[in-house]
């Protein structure tokens, strides 16, 4: 599996997840905007290198806590910010400690809860379950994995002394792993920065939406409310991201352009692709209910994200054309499956039925089952072209009292718009900026 495939499910599902579970948690409180999460993935190359990874992010959350505990200790006894912190910098954890004991009779250890001091370990155990009792009497057991949460106070002893399972699947914990040095375990860190000056699409893909879209009875082959969100989201991205300057989407997936000189995260993939996809996971689980108002959001969707360098403008182009090229596609043979299905065909009859068939031909058919002539090019241009994101000016004329007066303003659009002819890139030259990057798109041709 792709290295981005695996980080960008885990943080689009968590983000997801957070968003659904945020009520159970602050009843009282609006979540306010999408919240998103970026990752990184380090690939630990020993089971050594794992739990020196492990104690050093418990030794990270121990020192962070320590140091804000004295700091809003002092800030809140009066000290200017500015202040409490200029006392704290540099101070050993020993002086940390007995400041907090003299001055505000907190015992570090005794008096702060262990989440706080130790994070939080989540892991799957074994545990026996009693399934039923046998006539004599006797419980039948079975073992189940499950999901618990440890504020231990040491990783590296819970492990030993308690996880029988974590023992039996990666090894005793290592003792003296206090000693490896964080450098160590950063280097293992999976860096790739994106190649300077091209253009970076990230292309995210809704995990398993063939399910999800049963489960929550999309309508066939398209729902146009599925996609009016999906699209909501892209333009939210657009909002967040002032880097991304244009978005294709059809489906379950979405392609976000960022412009070449962008310097988002430093250029790092992983960076950008888990921010971007964990935003998009985020505003799709916050505006479920504002698109299906009747629908219950039955569990949290995600998606995975890639990124993909494009030297040229040219090469840019033929990506985009290449999805709408695919939009065209699949569309047309949906279509045409879904009205052979509905007209009484089994669904493997339909696919038989379709095997081979050219455009022409899906489109005759087309006209014949819905008897309506050129039948396809009645569909939503949303369902036939996907959707187009960028930002566009928006005039508005305005009575000012001295007659009336255009005012523009940049807005972000969602249109459903030919983008594999040259015409649409020379109608909008602000989106891929031509003047500031010196081509000239009349010779962009896109080759599909
Ligand atoms: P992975 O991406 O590999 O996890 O699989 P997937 O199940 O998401 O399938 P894929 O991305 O290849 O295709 C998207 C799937 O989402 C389609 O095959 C449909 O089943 C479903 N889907 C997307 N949009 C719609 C829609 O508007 N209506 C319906 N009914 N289904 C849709
Ligand atoms: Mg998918």
């Amino acid at each position: 599996m792709l290295c981005s495939k695996i980080h960008s499910l885990i943080v689009s599902f968590f983000t997801s997840v957070y968003v659904v579970k945020w009520k159970t948690f602050f009843p009282q409180k609006d979540l306010r905007y999408a919240p998103s999460l970026r990752s990184r993935v380090t690939c630990c190359a020993s089971v050594e290198v794992l739990q020196a990874y492990l104690v050093w992010r418990q030794f990270e959350c121990h020192l962070n806590n320590q140091h804000d505990t004295c700091l809003w200790q002092l800030i809140k006894s009066g000290k200017p910010a500015k202040e409490a912190k200029e006392m704290l910098k540099g101070s050993h954890k020993q002086v940390k400690n007995e400041l907090l004991y003299q001055c505000f009779n907190i015992n570090y250890k005794k008096d702060i809860p262990e989440i706080f001091r130790q994070g939080t370990c989540v892991l799957k155990t074994e545990v026996e379950d009693i399934v039923k009792y046998k006539d004599d009497g006797c419980p039948v057991k079975r073992p189940r994995r499950k999901v618990i949460t440890v504020h231990s106070e040491n990783i590296a002893s819970f492990w030993n002394d308690d996880q029988l399972c974590l023992l039996k699947e990666l090894g005793q914990f290592t003792e003296d792993l206090n000693k490896t040095k964080p450098d160590y375990v950063k280097s293992f860190q999976y860096e790739s920065r994106l190649m300077p000056s091209t253009w970076i699409v990230i292309r995210i893909d809704g995990c398993h939406f063939h399910r999800f879209s049963e489960v929550h009875e999309f309508e066939k082959p398209n729902d146009a409310q599925a996609l009016n969100l999906m699209n909501s989201c892209a333009a939210g991205a657009l909002e967040e991201f002032k880097d991304i300057i244009f978005a294709y989407g059809v489906s379950d997936e979405y392609s976000f352009v960022l412009k070449k000189e962008s310097q988002l995260y430093g250029r790092h993939a992983s960076e950008i692709v888990s921010a971007v996809v964990s935003f998009f996971s985020s505003l799709y689980t916050m505006k479920w209910n504002e698109f299906f108002p009747h629908k219950e959001l039955k569990y949290p969707p995600y998606f995975d994200g890639r990124a993909v360098c494009y030297p040229s403008c040219e090469i840019l182009l033929d990506y985009l054309a290449w999805r709408q090229v695919d939009c065209h596609i699949n569309n047309q043979y949906n279509t045409c499956f879904w009205m052979l299905v509905k007209s009484g065909k089994s669904k493997s009859e339909a696919q038989n039925y379709l095997k081979g068939t050219q455009t022409q031909e899906k489109n005759e058919l087309l006209d014949q089952l819905s008897g309506i002539v050129n039948y396809y090019h009645t569909l939503p241009p949303m369902f036939c072209q996907g959707s187009s994101v960028y930002w566009d000016r928006e005039t508005k004329i305005v009575d000012n009292g001295e007659g009336s007066a255009g005012k523009s303003r940049k807005i972000v659009v969602v249109k459903h718009c030919n983008i594999i002819e040259t015409s649409f890139w020379q109608a909008h030259p602000d989106i891929l900026d031509e003047k500031h990057n010196g081509f000239t798109l009349l010779s962009c041709s896109t080759s599909v």
